[in-house]
């Protein structure tokens, strides 16, 4: 019986294919179960993260990304200290509780000290009272220390697919996009302390419901503390363009991607999951169906002005016409609706990194 399945204990990768593979009355049964594995490690609460998209430079070229190295079509653009600054401000002043700073991936020394200098800046705005995740990428064991140092909690890097045939296929074969210092990265980072995330892209070309399974495999015996995956958008100005013809439905990957954050809960009772930007831009109510789902972090993206329009990892990313104000109201009650509450002023750490911790503290 499909609920046996659910209520396993551990779960074989047979399994995860087995409740991957669920349709109509048995799919039902895995968002409900899902839901409630939710709310009892959980509870209702819904983290906030103010989302700084600080530039689209990139020194990468990953053949899916829509601001890859190699695609002149991209306005480039790189906020300000003062624009960091004045968002990171905002976030404080509302009780984001913590904020997540994402860019391209860039390793040069001039790069890593600006962002020691914008976590230094920040921790004083914020009374070092607010958690910063950041998103940039491979950096060597000594910069993520640097980072730490500096005011950073949290980090994370996306394994992207855990599959090395499949992550070789997506990138590039050169040692800028090895799947090796991916997986490095993972082990620095917490080996430097740092709460960390990882996740993946569903629905790319080539991926089987096996690959999926080994993913959240993956994520749970690497014991990961937060995830971020979303649907794998097709933007027409990468080499995976050309791969279009072959992939599932968008409604189809849509679905695949609430069922991974589904039996991730199921799998992973206390971690921090989010309902990511891709989940929206699916769907209308990308985001809201994926907190049903298990997700419990919601990111409202806060980079100001108009580079916000440029950060196009894929195509038709929503923006919003709403000053964000509103729009955290409207988020506010849109989540309360479904019957969950906005968590304002808490930081939100990882319940698996912190009993994780106390485990290896005591
Ligand atoms: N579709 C979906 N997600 C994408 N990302 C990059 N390009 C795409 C795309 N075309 C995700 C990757 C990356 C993160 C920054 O955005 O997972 O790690
Ligand atoms: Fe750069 Fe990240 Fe896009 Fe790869 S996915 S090209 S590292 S921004």
């Amino acid at each position: 019986m499909f609920i046996d399945i659910l209520k396993k204990e551990k779960h074989s990768k047979e399994d995860l294919i087995e409740l991957l593979s669920a349709k109509d009355k048995d799919q039902e049964l895995l968002f409900e179960y899902a839901e409630k594995v939710r709310l009892e490690h959980t509870g209702n609460k819904v983290y906030l993260r103010g989302l700084i998209e600080l530039s689209n430079i990139c020194a990468k070229n990953c053949f899916y990304c829509g601001i890859r190295r190699s695609n002149s079509h991209v306005h480039r653009y790189d906020l300000s200290d003062e624009e960091v600054f004045s968002a990171a401000k905002y976030a404080y002043e509302q009780k984001y509780g913590s904020l997540v700073i994402q860019c391209g991936e860039l390793t040069s020394k001039k790069f890593t000290d600006r962002i020691a200098r914008l976590l230094k800046g920040i921790k004083e705005i914020s009374n070092d009272d607010m958690r910063v995740t950041l998103s940039m990428g491979e950096q060597s064991p000594d910069v993520f220390k640097e980072w730490q140092e500096a005011g950073a909690h949290r980090y994370l890097v996306r394994i992207e697919s855990s599959n090395r045939g499949l992550y070789e296929k997506i990138h590039p074969k050169d040692e800028l996009h090895s799947y090796d210092k991916r997986l490095q990265s993972l082990k620095d980072l917490r080996a430097a302390g740092f709460q960390v995330g990882t996740g993946v892209m569903i629905g790319l070309p080539f991926q089987t419901l096996d690959d999926l399974a080994s993913d959240l495999i993956f994520m749970r015996d690497i014991d990961i503390h937060m995830v971020g995956m979303g649907p794998y958008l097709e933007h027409h100005d990468t080499p995976l363009y050309q791969y279009k013809d072959i992939l599932l439905p968008q409604n189809e990957r849509f679905e695949l991607s609430l069922k991974m954050v589904a039996i991730l809960r199921i799998i992973m009772k206390d971690i921090n999951i989010a309902a990511t930007t891709a989940m929206q831009t699916i769907h209308p109510h990308g985001r809201m169906m994926a907190i049903k789902a298990g997700a419990n972090v919601f990111m409202p993206n806060i980079t100001p002005g108009e580079a916000r329009e440029d950060y196009n990892l894929y195509e038709n990313k929503p923006g919003t016409d709403k000053s964000p104000e509103d729009y955290l109201k409207s988020v506010e009650e849109r989540i309360s609706k479904i019957g969950y509450h906005l968590a304002i002023g808490e930081m939100g750490d990882s319940l698996h990194y912190l009993r994780g911790k106390d485990k290896f503290t005591n």
